[in-house]
């Protein structure tokens, strides 16, 4: 399996995935592939990664956020799918250690990320008293400081999530 940067070919392949993905998601709308869409099309897809086995089967997309309404070299980590049958087998790890490489490589400040913190855990991230998420449970909101120093205040996602939201 490859872990890649997104094609111009591959939108369609980004998008069916979501889809698929998110289908029996409890808490999902469906419409994170237009979310994606609406990211690339914003300039705020900072980093898009497929999972390439015989065809796409995940996906995971990064984008700028803002502390207190500044943007502070900050970003959020989703939304990330994998194909339900290629689940399992560590994809959506290794799309989000190679997602995380590239934000350490270009000198990010750190990535949030809003999901289930045993899963998530396993990268580094945790809850920080102080760095706030007003969309969802405290428990589930968790960062990943890639500099020395922690920033405090209130997460933004771009406007797009609102699709998600
Ligand atoms: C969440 C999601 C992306 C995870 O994808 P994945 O490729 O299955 O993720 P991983 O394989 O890295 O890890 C998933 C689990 O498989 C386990 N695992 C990883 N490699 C494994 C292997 N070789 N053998 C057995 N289990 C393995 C992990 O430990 C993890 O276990 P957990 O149940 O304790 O969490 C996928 O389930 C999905 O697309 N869900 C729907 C969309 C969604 O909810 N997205 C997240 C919110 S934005």
């Amino acid at each position: 399996m490859l872990i890649r940067d997104e094609s111009a070919a591959d939108r369609v392949s980004v998008r069916d995935v979501h889809s698929a993905a998110f289908r029996d998601h409890p808490f999902s709308k469906g419409r994170e592939g237009e979310l994606v869409d609406a990211l690339r099309e914003a300039g705020a897809l900072t980093i898009s990664l497929v999972a390439e086995a015989e065809f796409i089967v995940g996906h995971i997309a990064i984008s700028p956020v803002t502390i207190d309404g500044v943007a502070l070299g900050w970003f959020g980590l989703g939304p990330i799918a994998v194909l339900s049958e290629h689940r399992r087998q560590g994809v959506a790890a290794a799309l989000i250690d190679a997602g995380l490489a590239r934000l350490r490589a270009a000198g990010a400040a750190g990535c949030v990320v809003f999901g289930e913190p045993k899963y998530y855990g396993r990268f580094g991230f945790r809850s920080h008293a102080g760095l706030r998420f007003a969309g969802g449970p405290p428990e589930l909101f968790m960062a990943l400081p890639l500099a020395s120093t922690m920033t405090l205040g209130a997460v933004d996602y771009h406007p797009a999530f609102a699709l998600v939201g």
